[in-house]
């Protein structure tokens, strides 16, 4: 464990000041002590995407980010996404296309394909898949989450 350090951040649009032991990860800080536990744990490795945020905009997994790099950015979970009570379009259409079976996978999924759609709201398959390819599902959803993802297009 390490001196804790001060960080200011925002968290889905609200600003925060915490103490944290930096050498923590943001993984572990977004779940226990944020407790936004739609951020999944899974490999803690950085192989599955469960764990995926969007950190000033970028795709990032969690597991592998010192909790001190969040200190003046942006976080964004999946909890932040929908506005206004309206689900993001890319929520919706994994909904319209059963793209989740046990679910684990999906808020990682999302998160990626936000970001993707984020930077180039036209994907072509090849990005589509690129984007995704940090993203595991073992429930073998590709398909359906392929399709919403295309179906979101300028979305
Ligand atoms: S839990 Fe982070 S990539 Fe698997
Ligand atoms: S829906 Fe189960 S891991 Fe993807």
């Amino acid at each position: 464990m390490s001196a804790k350090i001060t960080i200011n951040f925002t968290v889905n649009g609200e600003a925060e000041t915490r103490e944290v032991d930096p050498s923590r990860m943001l993984l572990k800080f977004i779940r226990e002590d944020l407790q936004l536990t739609g951020t999944k744990e899974g490999c803690e490795v950085g192989e599955c995407g469960a764990c995926m945020v969007l950190l000033d905009g970028k795709p990032v997994n969690s597991c592998l980010v010192p909790v001190a790099e969040l200190d003046g950015k942006e976080l964004i979970t999946i909890e932040g996404l929908a506005k206004d009570g309206k689900l993001d379009p890319v929520q919706q259409a994994f909904i319209d296309h059963a793209a989740t079976q046990c679910g684990y996978c999906t808020p990682g999924m999302i998160i990626s394909a936000r970001a993707l759609l984020n930077r180039n709201p036209f994907p072509t398959d090849d990005d589509i898949n690129e984007a995704l390819s940090g993203n595991l599902c073992r429930c073998g959803a590709y398909k359906e989450i392929r399709q919403a993802v295309k179906d979101c297009a300028g979305k």
